[in-house]
C-alpha cells in the first residue's frame, strides 16, 4: 500500500473510537487498515492516508456496500467532533459492538471460561449526560474539541447532553459577546473564559453552572450583575460558580472556586437516596443507567451483610445499599468526596454507614480498627483497575462475595484472573453508560471458593 492509493476494504471489526477495521492483502500478508467512520459490514473504497510498519490508516472515498447497521448521523458535527464514536451506526449495532468488545477483552485478559451477557442498553439513548464541559472557541461560541486535537468545534447542542443545557449555553454566549469578554487561547495563555461547566440533577432538574476563568481571582470589572440578568429567570438554576484556573494545563477545573449566587450544592436522587453534589464531586454522568447498575449490584446483598464500598466516591453505591445491609464501610482517596459522602449519609438520616478517606491500599489498616469484617465488597475502581495491594487486601478479607463494577473490561478481566484462585466469577454483564461513545461498563459478581 502507498499513501494516496485507493483500496477496497471489507470492514470486519471496529475500534472503541469508531474506526472500522479491515485488511488489505499485501505481499502474502493481511495488513490491517483503520478507516474512520466506517462500520462493520461496510465495503468501502478508501484513500490510504498513512502507511506504517504493521498497519495503515485510510479515509472513506466511497461506500460501495453499506453495512445494515449504517445510519445517517443525527448530529451535525459528528464527523468533526471527537466526543462520539458511533454516530454512523444504529444503536443495535453499537450494542452488538460493545458486547463483542467486552468478550474480546476477556478473551485477551482472562484465560478461563466465562460467560458475557449481551450489553444492556441505556434507558436514554440521547440527552443522557447530566454534565457537560464546553471549551470556548476563538469566535466566542462553546463547543467540543475535535478528535485528537484542541481545536474547538462549535456546538449548537450536543445530542448526548440534556436539552436544558442549550439555552444556558446560548445565554452565556450572548453575555460574553455583550461584555466583550475574551476566549482563552491555549497557545498564548491570554483571554479570560476557558470553559462552561453545566451539571443537572436527573430527577430533581436542579442545575449548576460554573464558568472557568483564566485568572486566579474574579477580575474587578467582571460583569456579575449582567450575568444575573441573563440567567436569573431560570428557576432550575440553583447554583452559579466561578472557578479559577490560571495554569497551562489540560485539566479543566482549577483549585479555587467562588460561589456567585445560589446554593453550594445541587440535590439529586439515586434509587431514592438524596445526593448533594458540589462542582468538584464525581457523580455518574448517566444517572438512569447508573441506578440500574447499582440496583443490580445490590441484588447480590442480604440483610446480614457488612458491605465494604471500595472506591466509593461520594458514597452513591454504599448509601443506596444501606437499607439492604447491616452496615456500610466506604473507602475513597479524595477527602472532599468523603466529606460529601458523610454529609449525604447525615442528610438522608443513614446511620449504618461510615466513610474513610484513604488509598485503597490502606484498606486492611482501616478494617483492622473496626469491629466487623466485611462479608460483601463492591469495588468500582478507575480505569486502571485494582492495585496489587487492593487485590491482596480482598484475598485477606475474604468476603463471601465481591461485586466488581468497571469502566474498563480489560483491567476487570485481568483482576478476575488474579482473584481466580480464591473467587469464581458469575456472568459478566456489560452496561452501556455512554451511548454513541466507545466506553462500556461491566458488572460481575464473584463468589468465594468453598474449598
Ligand atoms: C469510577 S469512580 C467510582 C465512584 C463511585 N463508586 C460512584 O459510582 O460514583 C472511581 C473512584 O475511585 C477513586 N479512587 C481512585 N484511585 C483510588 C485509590 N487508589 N484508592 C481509593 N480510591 C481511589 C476516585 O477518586 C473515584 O471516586
Amino acid at each position: 500500500m502507498r499513501k494516496n492509493e485507493l483500496v477496497t476494504v471489507a470492514i470486519t471489526d471496529m475500534t472503541f473510537d469508531g474506526a472500522g477495521i479491515g485488511h488489505v492483502e499485501e505481499a502474502g500478508r493481511k495488513v490491517p487498515i483503520f478507516v474512520r467512520a466506517a462500520a462493520v459490514g461496510d465495503t468501502v473504497e478508501c484513500r490510504v492516508i498513512k502507511v506504517l510498519k504493521n498497519y495503515a490508516v485510510g479515509i472513506i472515498s466511497r461506500i460501495l456496500t453499506p453495512s445494515p447497521h449504517r445510519i445517517d448521523p443525527a448530529c451535525a458535527v459528528a464527523e468533526k467532533c471527537g466526543g462520539c464514536a458511533f454516530c454512523h451506526v444504529s444503536y443495535e449495532g453499537e450494542l452488538s459492538y460493545k458486547t463483542q468488545s467486552v468478550r474480546q477483552a476477556y478473551k485477551l485478559n482472562y484465560p478461563h471460561e466465562i460467560a458475557v451477557a449481551d450489553c444492556r442498553p441505556s434507558p436514554l439513548e440521547c440527552g443522557y449526560r447530566n454534565k457537560i464541559q464546553l471549551p470556548l472557541s476563538p469566535d466566542g461560541t462553546f463547543g467540543f474539541y475535535s478528535l485528537h486535537s484542541h481545536r474547538v468545534i462549535p456546538s449548537e447542542g450536543c445530542l448526548a447532553a440534556h436539552p436544558a443545557f442549550l439555552p444556558l449555553q446560548k445565554a452565556v454566549e450572548e453575555w460574553i459577546s455583550r461584555n466583550n469578554l475574551t476566549p482563552y487561547d491555549e497557545e498564548t495563555q491570554k483571554g479570560l473564559i476557558r470553559h462552561l461547566f453545566l451539571r443537572r440533577g436527573h430527577h430533581s432538574g436542579e442545575t449548576m453552572l460554573c464558568l472557568v476563568l483564566n485568572s486566579s481571582r474574579r477580575p474587578a470589572d467582571f460583569p456579575v450583575e449582567d450575568l444575573k440578568k441573563s440567567l436569573g429567570q431560570r428557576s432550575d438554576l440553583k447554583s452559579v460558580w466561578l472557578n479559577f484556573n490560571p495554569k497551562k494545563t489540560n485539566v479543566i477545573l482549577g483549585e479555587s472556586f467562588e460561589l456567585l449566587w445560589g446554593e453550594e450544592r445541587i440535590e439529586d436522587t439515586m434509587n431514592g437516596v438524596k445526593f448533594f453534589i458540589s462542582p468538584r464531586s464525581f457523580y455518574q454522568i448517566n444517572t438512569a443507567q447508573a441506578e440500574r447498575i447499582y440496583a443490580h449490584a445490590a441484588s447480590y446483598l442480604s440483610p446480614e451483610d457488612v458491605l465494604l464500598d471500595l472506591y466509593c466516591g461520594i458514597g452513591t453505591i454504599g448509601l443506596t445499599c444501606a437499607k439492604k445491609v447491616k452496615e456500610v464501610i466506604g473507602i475513597e482517596v479524595i477527602e472532599a468526596a468523603i466529606e460529601d459522602a458523610k454529609e449525604n449519609a447525615r442528610r438522608n438520616g443513614i446511620e449504618n454507614a461510615r466513610f474513610f478517606a484513604a488509598d485503597a491500599a490502606k484498606t486492611l489498616e482501616i478494617l483492622a480498627a473496626l469491629p466487623q469484617k466485611p462479608t460483601a465488597v463492591i469495588v468500582d475502581p478507575p480505569r486502571k483497575g485494582l492495585s496489587a495491594d487492593a487485590v491482596a487486601a480482598l484475598k485477606e478479607i475474604a468476603p463471601e462475595k465481591i461485586v466488581y463494577i468497571s469502566c474498563n473490561p480489560a483491567t476487570q478481566a485481568r483482576d478476575l484472573a488474579l482473584l481466580k484462585d480464591a473467587y469464581i466469577p458469575g456472568e459478566v454483564t456489560p452496561y452501556d453508560m455512554f451511548p454513541r461513545t466507545g466506553h462500556v461498563e461491566s458488572l460481575v459478581c464473584l463468589q468465594r471458593q468453598t474449598n
